[in-house]
């Protein structure tokens, strides 16, 4: 995990975690600092092994290291944060020598994790892991969240 551990230590990466911690510091809602970036990396993985995927645990865990790296522009600009993350981690893959393979499949899971079904083999998987990821079950805000707008109850998720 020797490339991984260069990017968490790169300081465009902390930069990027940083300017997003500043943003949502009074957020009630989740938020997408390194605890979450542990936990759906976490997640992933596990998915990764039960589903038999193809992709190494270093690809795994980088995808979902990144997955939100955009998440400060989008509170600046409104635009997707998949989109503009998937170009911040770009710079970060290459600086870190993930090949071409490994920056495809880690590019299109950063683009697609907001959207089910979206192409490339860890994409599903990295949309999955980013909801499982989520306590709701303990969340104070339930009552004002998107995901639990029609009433719903939260469960913990397998
Ligand atoms: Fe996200
Ligand atoms: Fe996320």
């Amino acid at each position: 995990m020797e490339r991984l551990n260069a990017i968490l230590r790169d300081p465009f990466f902390i930069e990027n975690i940083r300017k997003t911690n500043e943003r949502e510091k009074d957020r009630v809602f989740c938020r997408h600092g390194l605890d979450h970036l542990m936990d759906a990396a976490r997640v992933l993985y596990i998915l990764v092994l039960e589903e038999h995927l193809e992709i190494s645990k270093e690809t795994a865990y980088t995808a979902a290291f990144l997955h939100d790296l955009g998440r400060w522009v989008e509170y600046d600009t409104g635009r997707d944060h998949a989109e503009a993350g998937a170009e911040l981690s770009e710079r970060l893959l290459d600086a870190h020598g993930f090949n071409g393979t490994e920056k495809e499949i880690i590019l299109l899971a950063i683009r697609g994790h907001r959207v089910k079904g979206a192409s490339g083999i860890l994409t599903d998987a990295m949309y999955r892991a980013d909801k499982l990821s989520r306590p709701c079950i303990t969340c104070g805000s339930i009552n004002k969240c998107k995901r639990f707008s029609y009433g719903e109850t939260a469960e913990i998720e397998y």
